[in-house]
Order: structure tokens, then sequence, then C-alpha cells
């Protein structure tokens, strides 16, 4: 039986369908009117159990990866969907990870001024974070997420089924995620998650259980600040940090096991500029390395993490950074601070060190 959580938006509310047929469900009917964008790599997968989706007269299979994700791509799917009749009264149905969802929310908010989308998510962070909260972000050149919209979709529809074909890296990309929700709703919230760390990997039940908690912690602040104009931007904990890992490293580290790294550095940082306290960074930090693990070691260049770190789109004014950490009590907020030798040493410290530390 299906269960649901609707979520409120400039657009009208929404509703998120949790469902383990779903795909089978849209299978057993597929919508003759809609356009489907499907991750390559899940048709493969799933090739059986959506032989009649993929045999739809419009498919577009796309790799997800981040170069396809891309304003320079973006005249290839304008074209296919030219090329097969798209009007404003159809829908866009993809079927993806977060990948899949940037390229067709971003579709869906620009072509014909506007058509409908609907999210089939693929992956852990598709399903626990990113599926809710409008957002689009499309690459340009090496600007990573400059473009985007503020467009929700018109369902979602969440299968867990699909959770079990992911390889590792991608399921602790998705707890990352789901660790950062957890921060923001607090210390007590947190803990149990991190208690529980094990059972969300072995027990599909419990993952499922925090799945919908994440999204309904989220949605809470969506609701509040849909356009993230102020209580939606402690959403990017762990992502100033997370974000400059990603840029000196070349994208070679999944995006919830950067954030996770830049979660545990945001504590570093917090600690070491009193603004949180040594004691907060120790209680995230075991789970907080057991879900980066295997990427402790991976060589992040400082000069190039600084200067990704200058640039991130929350920055305001010159000379200054623009970073949300925790403060001694556990709770998360904003603020601007210098960008100085002082934060430079910090950084160098955790990277070069304080990250691998046993
Ligand atoms: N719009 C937003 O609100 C938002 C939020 C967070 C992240 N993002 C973006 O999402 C992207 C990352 O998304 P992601 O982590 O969901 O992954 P992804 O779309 O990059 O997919 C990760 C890998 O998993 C594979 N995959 C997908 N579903 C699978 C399945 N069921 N079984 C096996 N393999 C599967 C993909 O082919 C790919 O190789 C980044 O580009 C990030 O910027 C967007
Ligand atoms: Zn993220």
């Amino acid at each position: 039986m299906s269960e649901t959580m609707t979520i409120q938006s400039h657009k009208g509310p929404y509703t998120v369908h949790f469902d383990p047929n779903a795909l089978e469900s849209l299978n057993a009917n597929v919508p003759a009117d809609a356009h489907f964008l499907v991750d390559a790599h899940v048709a493969e997968l799933y090739a059986d159990r959506m032989a009649k989706i993929l045999a739809h007269r419009s498919v577009l299979q796309i790799d997800a990866k981040e170069t396809n994700k891309s304003l320079e791509r973006m005249p290839d799917y304008v074209a296919h969907l030219v090329d097969k009749g798209l009007r404003r009264d159809q829908r866009l149905i993809a079927i993806g990870g977060g990948i899949i969802q940037d390229i067709t929310c971003f579709l869906s908010a620009t072509m014909l001024r506007g058509v409908d989308w609907v999210f089939y998510p693929t992956t852990l962070l598709a399903q626990a974070d990113s599926c809710i909260g409008s957002k689009s972000s499309i690459n340009s050149g090496s600007a990573k997420n400059i473009l985007g919209t503020f467009t929700p979709p018109r369902e979602v529809h969440i299968s867990t089924d699909f959770l079990g074909t992911l390889d590792e890296r991608d399921v602790r990309s998705g707890i990352g995620e789901m660790l950062k929700v957890h921060v923001i709703d607090g210390p007590d919230s947190f803990d149990r998650i991190a208690g529980d760390y094990a059972r969300i990997l072995a027990e599909p039940e419990v993952m499922m259980g925090y799945i919908r908690r994440s999204l309904n912690i989220k949605k809470a602040y969506i609701e509040r600040d849909e356009f993230d104009q102020g209580p939606r931007n402690v959403f990017n904990y762990g992502h100033s940090f997370g974000h400059a890992i990603e840029a000196a490293t070349d994208f070679a580290i999944p995006h919830g096991i950067a954030v996770t790294i830049g979660m545990n550095m945001a504590n570093y940082v917090a600690a070491k500029l009193e603004v949180g306290s040594e004691e907060n960074y120790q209680r995230m930090q075991p789970v907080m390395r057991k879900n980066y693990a295997g990427f402790e070691t991976h060589p992040v260049p400082l000069d190039a993490f600084m200067t990704a770190l200058s640039r991130d789109k929350k920055n305001q004014g010159a000379g200054s950074v623009t970073l949300i950490l925790a403060d001694r009590s556990g709770k998360v907020s904003r603020d601007k601070y210098p960008m100085d030798d002082t934060l430079r040493g910090i950084c160098r410290d955790y990277l070069e060190t304080a990250r691998a530390a046993a």
C-alpha cells in the first residue's frame, strides 16, 4: 500500500508517494502523453521491469555524468524533445538520481516557458533529500551548479526497491545528506541516526524510516522558505567545505561523501574558531568518519580548496566567507567569517592531519 507526504510549494501542493511497486505501476500504465528522461544505467539494470516504459515513443537515456548536466549539453535534450513534439499539456518524467533530476527539472522550467515534471528517484541521495525542495542546478564550463531554477515536481514516487542495486559509495553519499538533515534537526536527532548507522545499512525498514524522517525535517524548512532566502540556508551545512573538496579533487569524491567530510571539517573549524566546541566535534566525528571511510586520505590540494571556498555562491563581499557552523549547543546557523591566514591554517591542519587521524 502506498503512503504519501504532501509538500506545499509556490506552484501549489505536490505529493510524495512511498510505493515499493512504483516502477511496476508506471510500467503497467505508461502515460502516452509523457516524455521520459532515464538514467542509462538504471535502464540497463531494470530493463525487464521497465520494458514498456523503454519502448515508449519518447525516451531519452542519459549517462549520469556531471558533464551531461550542463548548459553545453542542453541543445541535444531540447532537440530531442522538440523532435518528439513536446507540448505544454504534456509532462516530463525523470527516472534516475540527482543528475537526471537536475536536467529534467531545468528543462521543465525553461521549455515552452514551463511544462510539468514527475520524479521517480533511484538513488538514496535523491530519495532522502533532493527530490523535494524545487531546486534545479546545471553546470556551465567549469562552474558547477551555476544555473538553476526553483521548479517543484508535480509528483514524486519513491520506491526503495531501487536502492538494492546502488554502489556502496552511492549509498554512503545519500547517508551523508541524511546525516546533514539530522544535524540541522538538533543533537538528539543526530545522535539517534548516528546510533542507528549500522542498522540503516543492514535493515531496509530502518533505512525507509530515516528516508521519511529526513524528508519530514526538510519539508518544514522548504515550506517556510522555498526560495532559500533565510531559514533554509542551514541546509548548506557541510556544503561550503564539501563543494570546495569536490572542486579541488575534480569530483573524484561522491557529493554526499564530500559533504560528510565537509560537515566534519565545519565542526573542526567551529571548534578552532571557538564558535562551536571540541566536544561537538568529537561527538559527531565517529559516524562522519565511518561514512567517509576510504576517502580520508584522498589528497585535497590546499590552494585549489581555498580558491573554491572563496568562490562559494553564499559569499557576500570580498575578504570574507559565509559558513554554516554548529554552535556549542549543536545549533546550526549561518555567519560571515574573515577569509584570512587563520582560516587557511585551520583548513590546512584539517585536510593534512585531522581528517585522517585515527
Ligand atoms: N537539485 C537538488 O536539489 C540537488 C540536491 C543535491 C544534489 N544534487 C545533484 O545531484 C547530483 C548527484 O546525484 P546522486 O547522488 O543522486 O547521483 P547521480 O544521479 O549522479 O547517480 C550516481 C550513480 O548512481 C547510478 N544509479 C542511479 N540509480 C541507480 C540504481 N538504482 N542502481 C544502481 N545505480 C544507480 C547512476 O547511474 C550514477 O552512476 C549532483 O549533480 C548534485 O549536484 C541536486
Ligand atoms: Zn548536497
